[in-house]
């Protein structure tokens, strides 16, 4: 099986890299990624035999179409992916979860729907909800302009789904963390900021709820999801236990004996800010037999030491 890994140097690329690498199944893997400033670049010094990277950008067609034609499978992977850069400037999250995936889609379709696709999105399609668990039949509802540029993406998928029967199945993952994403997010941030002896802001109050699940189990879902035969799916990889913000924080201020009064400042809310995120996962339970291994005090532990060894190198 060739696999073409758009995005491959992310954060979700640089883990599930490893996985594929180590597939039997697997015999070639593309990374194309267009080095924007949240890729991996020490991920391309430790590629192995079966892999090769080049830099190109998703939205260019006629780069993907020679590339998918040499391939069996496309993994999506590639995206802006950070809600307040979105809520700053939207335009760049429309080229690539927008017109991106429809570039790609292109290709798949100028070489006669051959390649398969396997699309990552978000949770945050389906907006928010104060109560019990979206799932994957849940009508979408997104609230801020990254998740809109998701949703439409995915819209376009499942459209090339229904009207050419292009072979599909899209991950909705939920809040993820674990090495290698992009100091940005509330859990590599808190790590950095608190390794350099500074505080970490927190939006609002910090009450904010979400589900946060290991990439390690996010990508061992997506190869369950390779190695399926489902065909025009939607799977959710989400986790059971919330938590808000403020106790993220706490716990990663506790492994690392940090002092939260002091360790912490609440900055102004995000604009938009959306209360809860929840998803079920049953399906994938069911479907892929998938399941979440890592609690978050267990994961938070482990990228702890994980940041301090990068740290020593
Ligand atoms: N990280 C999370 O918590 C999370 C949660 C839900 C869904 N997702 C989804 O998972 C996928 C991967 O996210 P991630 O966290 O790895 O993001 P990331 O920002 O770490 O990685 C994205 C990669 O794509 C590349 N890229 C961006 N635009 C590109 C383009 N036009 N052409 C080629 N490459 C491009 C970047 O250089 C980067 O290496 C995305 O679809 C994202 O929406 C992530």
């Amino acid at each position: 099986m060739r696999i073409l890994l758009t995005g491959g140097l992310g954060f979700v690329g640089s883990n599930l890299l490893e996985l594929l690498e180590k597939d039997e199944a697997v015999t070639k893997i593309i990374i194309v990624d267009n080095l924007c400033y949240t890729a991996n670049l020490p991920v391309i010094e430790k590629l192995g035999n079966k892999s090769s990277f080049i830099k190109g950008d998703i939205c260019d067609t006629n780069l993907m179409r020679g590339l998918v034609r040499q391939s069996d499978v496309v993994i999506n992977l590639a995206a802006q992916a950070f809600v307040d850069n979105s809520i700053s400037n939207a335009r760049p999250f429309v080229d690539t979860n927008v017109l991106g995936v429809l570039s790609l889609l292109e290709a798949i379709k100028q070489d006669g729907f051959r390649c398969r696709l396997i699309h990552a999105s978000t949770d945050e399609v389906w907006g928010d909800i104060l109560e019990g668990s979206f799932t994957e039949d849940s009508p979408y509802l997104p609230r801020n302009p990254y998740a809109a540029t998701k949703a439409a993406g995915d819209h376009l998928v499942r459209s090339f789904g229904n009207t050419f029967n292009l072979n599909y199945n899209i991950v909705h993952f939920t809040n993820l963390y674990g090495p290698w994403m992009y100091p940005e997010r509330l859990i590599p941030k808190t790590i950095v900021r608190f390794m350099a002896n500074e505080r970490m802001g927190l939006h609002g109050d910090g009450n904010q709820i979400r589900t946060w699940l290991h990439v390690s189990d996010a990508v061992q879902g997506v190869m369950k999801i390779l190695h399926s035969s489902f065909h025009g799916e939607s799977f959710a990889l989400g986790m059971e236990a919330e938590h808000t913000n403020l106790e993220v924080v706490s716990i990663v201020a506790k492994i690392m004996s940090k002092k939260l009064e002091t360790a912490v400042e609440y900055i102004p809310d995000r604009l938009g800010q959306d209360f809860r995120y929840s998803v079920c996962s049953t399906k994938s339970m069911n479907m892929l037999n998938w399941k979440p291994t890592i609690s978050l005090e267990q994961g938070l532990n482990k990228l702890v030491k994980w940041y301090s060894h990068q740290h020593d190198e």
